[in-house]
């Protein structure tokens, strides 16, 4: 088995796309065939549903209509492409996935996160990511980087103890799943945390036997 299946997690403004792109740019130059998406979104479906979810004119969406929302964009990913690309020896990186919405909806809005972990296991069919990083930054240095940047939607526009409630609760993951989320420090320069997302990947695929 040569395919890995790896997810990028953080709260808002902690640089993931760009450690996405290296990171996908550093394994296609080793030869392998990459898939990179996003959630929600990457399908025309998905991408419709994340521009509903993201409109911060959709101010009356019930909690439970979000989550619901997020599972289905999922779910169109899963079967569009996430389940053939593997199937096809790809790798594939995805920025956020399953425990975006444990945090989030589970605990950010309060749902409950084991009613959201049986919902992402019927949405993902059980399938769970290899490796899935952690870009570990706080949300005070967090919002100090998006200064200047207007791009605020539904989730950016929440206050501060919705994100500090958001960072906690993806500490909280990473102490549950050890073996499968990688914690790594993004107070440091893009080069930086790209060499740490590249040694931590090296050592993890050792220890899968994927290749
Ligand atoms: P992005 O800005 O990283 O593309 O993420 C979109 C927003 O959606 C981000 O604020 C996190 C939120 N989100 C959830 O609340 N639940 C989910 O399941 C996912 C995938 C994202």
């Amino acid at each position: 088995m040569k395919n890995k299946f790896i997810t990028f997690e953080g709260i808002d403004g902690s640089g993931k796309s760009l450690q996405i792109e290296m990171l996908a740019d550093y394994l296609s130059e080793l030869g392998e065939k990459i898939l990179v998406v996003r959630e929600p979104g990457t399908t025309v479906i998905g991408e419709h549903v994340r521009n509903i979810l993201m409109d911060k004119k959709n101010n009356t969406m019930s909690y439970k209509t979000e989550a619901l929302l997020f599972m289905a964009a999922r779910a169109q990913l899963m079967q569009e492409k996430i389940i053939p690309a593997l199937e096809n020896n790809y790798t594939v990186i995805c920025d956020r996935f399953i425990d975006s919405s444990v945090v989030y909806q589970g605990i950010g809005r309060g749902l409950g996160e084991k009613f959201i972990k049986e919902l992402n296991k019927f949405v993902t069919e059980n399938i769970e990511p290899d490796i899935t990083f952690f870009l570990d930054i706080s949300p005070q240095n967090a919002w100090l980087r998006k200064i200047g940047v207007q791009t605020s939607d539904r989730f950016e526009s929440e206050n501060i103890n919705f994100h500090q409630k958001i960072y906690l609760g993806y500490k909280k993951l990473i102490v549950e799943n050890p073996n499968r989320i990688i914690c790594i420090d993004a107070n440091v320069s893009p080069e930086e945390i790209h060499t740490q997302i590249v040694n931590a990947t090296k050592e993890k695929i050792k220890t899968l036997l994927l290749i």
